[in-house]
């Protein structure tokens, strides 16, 4: 495999780019742009493809929010089976109106403040993975203060260098701020299995995103489940308890840039194996996997000019509503709506007032104008999540299509909304 999935759901059968049965013209001129355009169907099938390779082994599949937390995305996939990952209380929050049930999510993050914690022990969710001796030690206390017995796993930093492209997305090598040092890990456990108010009942890593290849992943696992059979060996109370290996996300789409996508058969192999060197229940938390390919960020020319030879194409859409290309130098394939040959190579670029708000410089396009339509694809995931009102910017509208049906699932921002929080006539006090 490798090769992509199966249809992203975004097709144009030689007109017009539509979204599964809805044209994306329509969308816009009934919703303006720039708008976000989700496809339910394809987030159906990538949770279908990935089931499909896990078959027989015990697994659940918690979907990370920080790909995309949009509330109406949230209800196709736990409609559709998903459990939730959630980073902090805000996810939280989030998945719990989405109506996860707070068995079916499980609590991530190296920064979690006492208030998130205390919300997650009092939810009742699955596991809250610790990340720290600090925080285990805050999490016994609040657990203790609440009564409660609290389901906890250590995030090991297995220290493996991963393969992936950019250094913002790689969690898992030695020095990073993310999870247990390896060194470190079993004294944090076996401090953890002395506490009264927590259970140990699993290990948890995520080793990066956007993984090019599973070497490194496979490597980690193996570092895992050795501590796993030493933590059982030692320390004999844990042996009971430490049902769960949480292998975090990190599976790859392919974004048109030579990049691969995932390997889901493999991936299932190495799960397969995982499961099989500990006995676990494995854990999973894909994010962009589920949700990157059924995105696109839909937006219009404005103009188009010319600048030092180059060829500039001015959108609708800013950095403000997706950072990822000067971010972390992210690729998204850009295409216009209406069919064409190229004949324009041309930098597409947004309306913020910063050289670092571009999509992509280079790319072929057909001869387009002010007022047609363009989109930026494979921007399901860490799209609108990271979006912010820079340079006053009301954030985009998301729509999400199902079938010949779409639905605006969150409204375009007003003026209002930028001011909503803030006090005109604030009170002044003296401390
Ligand atoms: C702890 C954790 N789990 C899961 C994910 C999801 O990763 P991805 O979107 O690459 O699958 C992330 C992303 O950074 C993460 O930090």
């Amino acid at each position: 495999m490798g090769q992509g999935l199966l249809t992203d759901g975004f097709t144009r059968a030689g007109g017009p780019l539509a979204c599964e049965g809805v044209p994306l013209a329509a969308i816009a001129d009934a919703v303006g742009t720039p708008a976000y355009v989700y496809s339910a169907g394809t987030v159906r099938a990538r949770l279908a493809a990935l089931e499909a390779v896990l078959a027989g082994v015990p697994h659940r599949v918690h979907y990370a929010l920080k790909a995309n937390g949009t509330h109406g995305v949230l209800q196709v996939l736990r409609a559709a089976g998903a459990g939730a990952d959630v980073v902090s209380g805000g996810e939280l929050y989030r998945a719990r109106r989405a109506g996860f049930a707070p068995s079916d999510i499980v609590f991530d993050g190296p920064g979690k403040s006492a208030d998130e914690l205390r919300e997650a022990i009092r939810a009742g969710v699955r596991v809250i993975n610790l990340e720290s001796q600090g925080e285990a030690e805050l999490v016994a206390a609040l657990a203790a203060d609440e009564g409660r017995v609290v389901p906890v796993g250590l995030r090991v930093n297995p220290e493996v260098t991963v393969e992936n492209f950019h250094a913002y997305i790689s969690t898992g090598e030695a020095g990073d701020k993310f999870g247990i040092p390896l060194d470190d890990a079993f004294g944090v456990a076996a401090w953890v299995a002395g506490r009264p108010s927590l259970r140990l009942v699993g290990l948890h890593m995520h080793v990066g995103s956007q993984l090019d290849t599973l070497g490194a992943f496979d490597e980690a696992v193996a570092k895992l489940a050795a501590l796993l059979a030493r933590l059982r060996a030692e320390l004999p109370a844990t042996a009971a308890t430490l049902t769960l290996l949480d292998l975090g996300g990190g599976l790859p789409v392919a974004y048109g840039d030579g990049d691969r996508g995932a390997d889901l058969e493999a991936y299932g192999e190495v799960v397969r194996r995982a499961h099989a060197r500990t006995g676990c229940e494995i854990l999973l938390e894909p994010g962009r996997l589920l949700v990157a390919e059924a995105g696109v960020l839909l937006t219009r020319v404005r103009y188009r000019k010319r600048s030092g030879g180059r060829d500039y194409v001015i959108v609708d859409a800013g950095m403000n509503d997706l950072i990822r290309p000067p971010l972390y130098d992210a690729f998204h394939a850009i295409e216009a709506v209406a069919p064409g040959e190229a004949a324009l190579v041309a930098s597409v670029v947004g309306p913020v007032c910063e050289s670092g708000d571009f999509f992509g410089h280079g790319r072929p396009l057909p001869p387009v104008a002010p007022g047609d339509l363009i989109v930026l694809r494979t921007a399901g995931a860490y799209g609108s999540v990271m979006s912010s009102n820079y340079n006053a910017r009301p954030r985009a509208a998301e729509v999400l299509v199902d079938g010949d049906r779409y639905a605006v699932v969150r409204r375009r921002e007003s003026y209002e909304d930028l001011m909503r929080l803030e006090n005109e006539s604030p009170t002044w006090r003296s401390a």
